[in-house]
């Protein structure tokens, strides 16, 4: 696997593809210290400032067996939460599907994207997008994201540095992937989601659905109770808490 760090780019994902449009054989990783146009999922922007954040783009081929994207993208959220913790002691949470939050607050997105082989008409190769905010003080933060986006550090003075996180995380990952359909990480990843048991509302159409919010499944989908008595199961997509 190849490690290739940007001192500036637009986007680690959009590097990712490109490298793979070139090298359909490519696997690795590629790192930024900042992103010109950093991107979020549901066509957002991801503020990836200088300095202050942890951006990259994992190029995995998928494992035997995965049917379900879902699974590398929780998979990828447990790794990050066990990354943080072992390396500061701070225990991050889950918000369904991948947001990980500590005290309140995102300190890390996850975008991930497939890149379709055109002769098989599979999936090919996966871009898995991760962004940490490290260490900007949160009035740093765009007016838009202010009362949501937090930081593992709250000075300039991170305790760990971001190559250290980046190794931890990476180790974590992939140690995770190859046995990714065993599922075994889903377990830390429930205990971790503090979404369970909660009220949620989603959209659906032109309307709000409110639910209760009751168990992750094995493919990572969001089991929900409605009002009716009903369940429905989330497979993508954000809910609201
Ligand atoms: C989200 O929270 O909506 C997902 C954010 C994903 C951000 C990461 S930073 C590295 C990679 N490159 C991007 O442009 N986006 C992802």
């Amino acid at each position: 696997h190849r490690i290739i760090a940007h001192k500036t780019i637009d986007s680690t994902n959009l590097e990712a593809k490109r490298i793979v449009n070139e090298e359909a054989t490519f696997e690795g990783v590629i790192l930024s210290e900042e992103q010109t146009k950093g991107r979020g999922r549901l066509g957002r922007v991801f503020y990836s400032p200088s300095e202050s954040g942890l951006y990259m783009s994992l190029v995995l081929k998928p494992v035997a067996d995965l049917d379900n994207a879902t699974l590398i993208t929780t998979a990828a959220a447990v790794a990050v939460c066990q990354a943080i913790e072992t390396l500061t002691g701070k225990e991050p949470q889950i918000k369904w599907v991948n947001d990980i939050f500590l005290d309140g607050r995102k300190v890390c997105g996850i975008l991930t994207e497939g890149i379709m082989d055109m002769e098989s008409r599979t999936i090919g190769t996966i871009i898995l997008g991760i962004g940490l905010n490290f260490r900007a003080p949160k009035t740093d933060f765009p007016d838009e994201i202010q009362s949501i986006a937090g930081t593992l550090f709250d000075s300039k003075n991170a305790v760990v540095t971001r190559n250290q996180m980046a190794a931890e995380i990476l180790n974590r990952f992939y140690d995770l992937y190859p046995d990714l359909t065993s599922r075994s990480y889903l377990d830390e990843y429930r205990k971790r989601c503090f979404v369970l048991g909660e009220q949620v509302t989603f959209p659906q159409g032109n309307e709000t659905i409110e639910a209760k919010a009751v168990a992750i499944d094995d493919d990572g989908g969001l089991v929900v109770a409605l009002p009716d008595g009903e369940t429905k199961t989330l497979t993508y997509g954000e809910i609201s808490i």
